[in-house]
């Protein structure tokens, strides 16, 4: 297969907003290609959404890099029936995965000459700034519900980044955003039921694909019930033991 386009699609836990925009402007930068960057965690628009926007912009042939250092295995396994699943609705498109570059001898030679090359540009380390205990990190902040909004790679595919935006302006405008401590997660598992939102104190497990349903979730929540049809799991706090 000739690539007409490149989609990179990053993993990475843990990555600043800053960080990540360096990263997808360098990529673009050097993509000889149409491209587009696409994060599996996180709040971000997914791959689907780029693949979509590839297709729109005229490429029929797209090479998807996974890029991470290493790759996660058991993502880069799952990836290949995901990217299957939205050929289904593009079957005039060529797809191809490319390999995990993180086994690469080049790669390694390339940051392994680089780190030496930009020795003179590191930060010196030094006792003054020793520091593990900011009062700043010190509490919790008050709240009453606590949504763990699963950001790991397979709900963020079924673009959770955009239900986490659309659940926040939900919740403000219920009035409870203040109540509710957010947390962005890993994966919790059920991803086939995914986008999820894990409620606590009430330990109602949500499935939530399209504003609608957070607006109803957001809805119940601030009138503390709750909406059966959505719920994919329960703990019941008397079976924790
Ligand atoms: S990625 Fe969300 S449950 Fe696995």
């Amino acid at each position: 297969m000739q690539p007409d386009a490149i989609l990179y699609l990053v993993s990475q836990a843990y990555v600043s907003a800053k960080r990540l925009r360096a990263l997808k402007a360098g990529l673009l930068q050097a993509s000889a290609v149409p491209a587009r960057v696409a994060r599996m965690e996180g709040a971000e628009a997914g791959p689907m959404t780029a693949l979509d926007e590839l297709v729109h912009d005229g490429a029929s042939a797209i090479l998807v890099q996974p890029v991470g250092l290493p790759f996660s295995d058991s993502l880069g396994a799952w990836l290949g029936g995901a990217l299957g699943h939205w050929l289904r609705k593009n079957p005039a498109i060529q797809l191809a995965l490319a390999q995990d570059q993180a086994d690469a001898a080049e790669v390694h030679a390339a940051v392994a000459a680089r780190a030496l090359s930009k020795a003179d540009a590191a930060r010196l380390i030094t006792t003054d700034e020793a520091e593990l205990n900011n009062p700043g990190w010190q509490d919790p902040p008050p709240f009453r519900h606590h949504l763990l909004v699963c950001s790991g790679p397979r709900c963020s595919y079924r673009e959770a980044g955009s239900i986490k935006d659309v659940l926040t302006d939900a919740l403000r405008r219920e009035g409870i955003y203040d109540n509710c401590l957010i947390a962005l997660t890993g994966c919790l598992f059920p991803c086939n039921q995914g986008p999820l939102v894990a409620v606590y104190p009430s330990g109602h497990w949500y499935r939530l694909t399209k504003p609608a349903d957070v607006a109803r979730f957001a809805a119940a929540l601030a009138s503390n019930t709750f909406v059966p049809e959505l719920i994919i799991h329960e703990v019941k706090h008397h079976e924790i033991v």
